[in-house]
């Protein structure tokens, strides 16, 4: 039988996989400071957030934090990262094909400064993120990207972005920057990716 997302994800986490990856995304550290205004509270979403490394970075720096994904495994790892550092994260168990196909709520009522996915390709959610933000909040996405370069990441293109398919898939967002390339990860390993920095008109 063909196991669900939910399940081959669950086996990953169970298994350890991301576990030395606790460093943030390069991309969300350089933006964070420049997307950042002076409201006494910030609301930013992780989408597809695993065990949280991002999350918890955006935490750190003040955010009131809702961090989503599909795999429940991921999120016990992240709830008691949450327990230990007293972090104002809120974890949100959902699969977002179901939720796009059945739009049942969570892009229709929220209303965030910051939409943070990084990593997990689903192109048709981005086309909808401009729903869930707030007018002058920014997106900030990274995926991975077709290549025929020996890079980390899945095998399988279809988990991948073709060029300029992320920039095509910010509707309704004022492009601030879009980049493609190969970039070395902290621990020394190359990824190809597409990312890509919006903001909603004000
Ligand atoms: C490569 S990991 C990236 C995790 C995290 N964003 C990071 O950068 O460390 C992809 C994540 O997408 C989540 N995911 C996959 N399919 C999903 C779905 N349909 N709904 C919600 N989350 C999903 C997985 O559980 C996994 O945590």
């Amino acid at each position: 039988m063909k196991q669900s997302g939910r399940e081959k994800w669950n086996k990953r986490y169970k298994k350890g996989a991301y576990s030395a990856r606790s460093y943030p995304s390069d991309l969300l550290v350089k933006w964070l400071p420049k997307v950042q205004n002076q409201s006494k509270e910030l609301h930013a979403i992780d989408i597809a957030c695993g065990t949280g490394r991002n999350s918890i970075y955006l935490a750190q720096n003040g955010w009131q934090v809702d961090s989503l994904d599909i795999s429940e495994v991921a999120l016990s790892i992240l709830e008691k990262k949450i327990l230990k550092e007293n972090l104002s994260i809120r974890c949100i168990n959902k699969d977002l094909e179901c939720t796009l196909s059945r739009n049942n709520g969570f892009l229709v009522d929220a209303n965030y400064d910051l939409v943070v996915v990084i990593r997990y390709t689903n192109l048709s959610l981005i086309n909808n993120l401009h729903r869930i933000l707030k007018p002058g909040g920014y997106l900030i996405v990274e995926e991975h990207l077709v290549t025929t370069r020996k890079v980390i990441g899945p095998q399988n293109p279809k988990y991948r972005v073709a060029p300029q398919a992320l920039n095509d898939a910010s509707t309704g967002l004022e492009i601030i920057s879009y980049q493609e390339g190969i970039v070395e990860d902290p621990d020394n390993r190359l990824a190809a990716l597409a990312q890509l920095i919006a903001r909603k008109p004000s």
